[in-house]
């Protein structure tokens, strides 16, 4: 007969001796429940981010600086940006699905637990990466969706609000409106529209922020109002872990933004994670990791142009233990947000294929 597996068993292994000098030296969020992960190394704190998260950068440094948990810094640094109006992307006036309703998505991961949380479309509240964080420290689960989710924000005192902004409305009007020359709405009579709404066709726009602080300790954050126009109740990568976002505090964080559907496939976030455990720098993971979903890609013919290659965008943005970091695109001229504690900048990622004119 078999007999269970004891603790004394565990702490015999390998593993366990590994895992139980592990628990020494982080920070839990979890309470008195919390078995840390990874015994930290030395460093600078450093935080990256997609190319709109300069704001978020300059905060969750700040933040860190004046020793702020990783998680709770980067979820500050993206509030700025779920809050602000003109992102069209994410949070407050991000672009609404095809029935002109916000729906966002959001994931935070806290490598000291190897916990995470996430929402996903969460309807009428603003900081959805907030409710996430509550996924993961007040609830038993992963991810809530939906009403569910909104309920569950609602419990958590979070006032619901109209998330479309004229601004966002004004857009989706006018891509309702040009839809199709055979329902009731008239199509506006400017030569201009077309190119108006072009940046937003298409457009998976989110904010990923990940950081280490002095001690090796990793966190992150991915939250979305998701594709534009989309159909209700599509969930992207965002909130999904290992797509979205992932981290292992013994290796390093990963995030995308871009096309989700593309990175759900592949499970890409943990993919780039993987491939830094190997040893990859996170430039280069982000770069296999891209391959790997260009190579999958093209068994879908209708998501390959004449040349055979993508014809959606996906980025990932990486940062390992030591503060290296990286970031890769399908295409080029993709910018990302770095504040390696000296400077805030964009830096141009490296990509796999030259944009067309
Ligand atoms: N990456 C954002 C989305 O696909 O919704």
């Amino acid at each position: 007969m078999k007999r269970a597996f004891t603790r004394r068993d565990f702490l015999r292994t390998g593993v366990g001796v590994g895992a139980a000098s592990m628990l020494a030296g982080s920070e839990g969020l979890l309470g008195g429940q919390s078995k840390k992960a990874a015994a930290s190394s030395a460093g600078k704190p450093v935080v990256v981010a997609s190319g709109n998260g300069i704001p978020a950068t300059a905060k969750a440094m700040d933040l860190l600086r004046q020793g702020a948990n990783p998680l709770d810094a980067v979820i500050a640094g993206v509030n700025i940006v779920e809050d602000d109006p003109d992102d069209t992307s994410v949070g407050y006036g991000g672009l609404p699905n095809e029935d002109g309703v916000v729906e966002l998505d959001a994931s935070v991961m806290y490598g000291p637990d190897h916990a995470a949380g996430a929402v996903a479309a969460l309807r009428n509240i603003k900081n959805p990466s907030q409710v996430a964080k509550l996924v993961m420290t007040r609830t038993d689960h992963a991810l809530l969706v939906g009403e569910g989710a909104l309920r569950f924000a609602k419990a958590h005192g979070f006032a619901e609000e109209n998330l479309l902004t004229d601004k966002s409305r004004e857009i989706w009007l006018k891509w309702k409106e040009t839809l199709s020359d055979r329902d009731n709405w008239i199509a506006p009579q400017s030569d201009k529209v077309a190119e108006e709404l072009k940046p937003y066709i298409a457009s998976y726009g989110t904010i990923n922020c990940i950081a280490v602080n002095a001690k090796g300790d990793l966190a992150g954050v991915t939250t979305t109002s998701g594709l534009a126009f989309k159909l209700a109740g599509r969930v992207g990568d965002s909130p999904i872990i290992g797509a979205g976002l992932y981290i292992d505090n013994e290796v390093g964080a990963a995030g995308s933004t871009g096309r989700g559907e593309a990175n759900i496939l592949n499970c890409g976030s943990f993919s780039v994670v993987e491939f830094m455990r190997q040893g990859l720098s996170p430039e280069n993971a982000c770069l296999e990791t891209l391959k790997r979903i260009v190579k999958t890609t093209a068994y879908q013919p209708r998501l390959i142009d004449a040349d055979g290659l993508p014809t959606f965008g996906l980025n990932f943005y990486a940062l390992n233990k030591k503060g290296e970091y990286g970031s890769a695109s399908i295409w080029s001229g993709a910018k990302y947000a770095v504040h390696d504690g000296t400077k805030n900048r964009l830096i141009e990622g490296a990509y796999l294929y030259e944009r067309k004119k």
